[in-house]
């Protein structure tokens, strides 16, 4: 490299470092929710297994049993050789969960929202996002070159005036927001983009699994038609329990994602073992409503406690419970206190959240125990 650009990357790193905003990695052992760290258990509130599925032993016994059958890997792209009956089958159980025509599996998340904002935009098309949405859903659109515009976080009249001027829009929102536990006003969003013929796609990965009596996301939670939406994004890596994503929606939208979507044409499917998992985790999904009742107790029970110890948080009702404070430097120091006490939860920093407002982000999940949360709870009082 050029010394110059050694030094501009040692610069950047600089001043990450000088504002703590550095990122750090901590090396686990051991399963999502109780792993160990550097030899110690602790328990995780960092993890998104919101339905305690990664470590189920039927998701388990699929997987392995899916193993012996494919092999480890997919052993090529979709189109190659990768597509097995696995996929296939994965692909129209979901359609049938999401009442959607049809499904596409794809190996990340952030790989299905640039497949579907790639696919469906040009040059000339407006693509209109939450502010917050997840980061892959804003790359998407800047990777498909296309209009780019952020409306105030769950402001409909911002949304409202620009489809308004913008016909043929994509609308793009998270469901749940990743980083703030808040919920997208879909009956609204839905009634916005038909009056305006604006295309609305939909990123649940915080909401398969965990709202809706079925697990069915935010459009069972409003007790929407699943056609209000056109477009619906799920991820397996966090209710699910393991990895990869869908794509669902209608036959034209998936076929035109198969054929043009760079994201999915150019890379190694989905282990086909991880699809035979993720059957089994959708199947457990929709048919045990008992761990979102557990998840359900969870949350209440966290706000309940942490609100009566004076501990700050936002008005989110899902697993995702952010405890804002403020200043990196804060949020850092928190979060090493609570892991000195045996509770691991994120520091989340800009440029992940804007500015100032550094925060906690507590997930929760059915497979945590009552003095778990009652102990994650009495840590965060006792540090703000
Ligand atoms: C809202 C949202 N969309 C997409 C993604 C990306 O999913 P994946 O981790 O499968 O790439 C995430 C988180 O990772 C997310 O929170």
């Amino acid at each position: 490299m050029p010394p110059a650009a050694i030094a501009e990357l040692a610069q950047r790193l600089a001043e990450a470092d000088g504002a703590h905003a550095l990122r750090r990695r901590r090396t686990r052992a051991g399963t999502a929710l109780r792993p160990s760290l550097d030899g110690r258990q602790v328990v995780n509130f960092a993890t998104n297994d919101y339905l305690g599925l990664a470590a189920d032993p039927r998701v388990i016994d699929a997987y392995r049993q899916g193993v012996a059958c494919y092999g480890a890997g997919a052993g090529a792209a979709e189109l190659v050789s990768g597509h097995t009956d696995a996929h296939a089958e994965l692909e129209a159980a979901l359609a049938r969960f999401t009442g959607q025509p049809r499904a596409l599996v794809l190996s990340t998340g952030y790989m299905a929202n640039l497949c579907v904002v790639t696919t469906l935009a040009s040059r000339r098309t407006a693509v209109i996002e939450d502010r917050l949405n997840h980061a892959s859903m804003l790359d998407a659109a800047i990777l498909a070159r296309a209009r780019l515009q952020r409306y105030h976080h769950l402001d409909m009249v911002d949304l409202a005036t620009r489809v308004a001027v913008s016909p043929g829009a994509l609308v793009a929102t998270d469901g749940v927001f990743s980083m703030d536990g808040d919920m997208a006003p879909l009956p609204r969003m839905v009634e916005i983009c038909k009056g305006a013929d604006s295309t609305l796609i939909l990123d649940d990965a915080h909401g398969f699994g965990v709202l809706g009596a079925r697990g069915g996301g935010s459009i069972e939670h409003f007790g929407l038609k699943p056609r209000d939406v056109a477009v619906v994004v799920g991820t397996f890596g966090k209710a699910f329990g393991g990895a990869g994503a869908f794509v669902a929606a209608d036959d034209l939208v998936i076929e035109a994602m198969i054929q043009f979507a760079r994201p999915y044409i150019y890379t190694t499917a989905l282990p086909p073992a991880l699809c035979r998992a993720m059957t089994t985790s959708l199947r457990i999904v929709e048919d045990e409503a008992d761990s979102r009742r557990r998840l359900r107790a969870n949350i209440d029970r966290f706000r309940r406690r942490a609100l009566a110890r004076g501990v700050p948080l936002t008005e989110s009702c899902t697993p995702i419970q952010p405890v804002i404070v403020g200043e990196n430097r804060r949020a850092v120091a928190v979060a090493e206190r609570l892991l000195a006490g045996g509770y691991w939860v994120a520091a989340i920093r800009p440029p992940t959240v804007p500015a100032g407002s550094a925060r906690l982000r507590v997930a929760l999940s059915a497979g945590h125990a009552e003095e778990e949360v009652d102990g994650v709870v009495d840590v965060l009082a006792a540090c703000l």
